[in-house]
């Protein structure tokens, strides 16, 4: 299945992906500029931006976005630290075939600043997700889980010295759940209302 990785940032979990060895067509990015370009150039991935201030609006944006990666036969989109929020002629296009790391343990802290919403909480845990986005999830970082790594704050923490500690969680779990959606080990499973995930029980917690 061929992967697309939509960026916005220093991609970080998009080197992950690539030192993991799993094969990625296309890199987008909305920022021009952004760190993760050169890493996608790095790695001889071809790459494109779409910046929003060259559309009308995100849904004209977001139906170009969604034409290039359909003109390219994309199956899978993969959210590493894309900071929009997509829109429905996107997520009719590609919703159920669209994954998202977070920065926090779901449904806890969604949003652009969950390291530190957890900070200011004070929890004593937080950590990473990887789950589905679906055009029914179109609220952010919301949608059927994959996988979750905990990790524990401490009484030191700042934001920067916490999300250090999530980003190395997020390196592991994002090409993980890669994985598991590509050998078919976590099933996208399309009823006639909504879409879910079928993840089987030994990626569940023990005691
Ligand atoms: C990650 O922590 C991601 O979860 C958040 O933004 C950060 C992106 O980092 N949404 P990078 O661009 O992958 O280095």
């Amino acid at each position: 299945m061929k992967i697309a990785v939509l960026v916005s940032g220093s991609g970080s979990n998009l080197q992950a992906l690539i030192d993991d060895g799993i094969a990625i067509d296309a890199v987008v990015s909305n920022v021009a500029g952004a760190g993760a370009l050169d890493r996608a150039a790095a790695a001889g991935i071809d790459s494109a931006v779409f910046e929003q201030s060259a559309y009308a609006d995100r849904a004209a944006r977001d139906t170009a976005l969604a034409e290039w990666l359909e003109a390219r036969g994309i199956g899978l989109v993969v959210l590493a630290g894309y900071m929009h929020l997509l829109t429905d002629p996107f997520l009719q296009r590609f919703g159920g075939r669209i994954v998202n790391v977070h920065p926090s343990l779901l449904p806890a802290f969604p949003g652009a600043h969950a390291p530190a919403d957890a900070l200011a909480y004070g929890v004593r845990w937080t950590g990473a997700t990887v789950h589905l986005v679906t055009a029914e999830h179109a609220a952010a970082d919301t949608g059927p889980i994959i996988l979750q790594e905990p990790v524990a704050l401490r009484h030191d923490d700042t934001v920067e010295t916490l999300h250090r500690r999530i980003q190395t969680a997020e390196h592991a779990l994002l090409p993980r759940a890669v994985r598991l959606l590509l050998e078919g080990r976590v099933a996208v499973v399309v009823g006639s209302r909504k879409v879910t995930i079928d993840v089987p029980e030994d990626l569940w917690g023990e005691d």
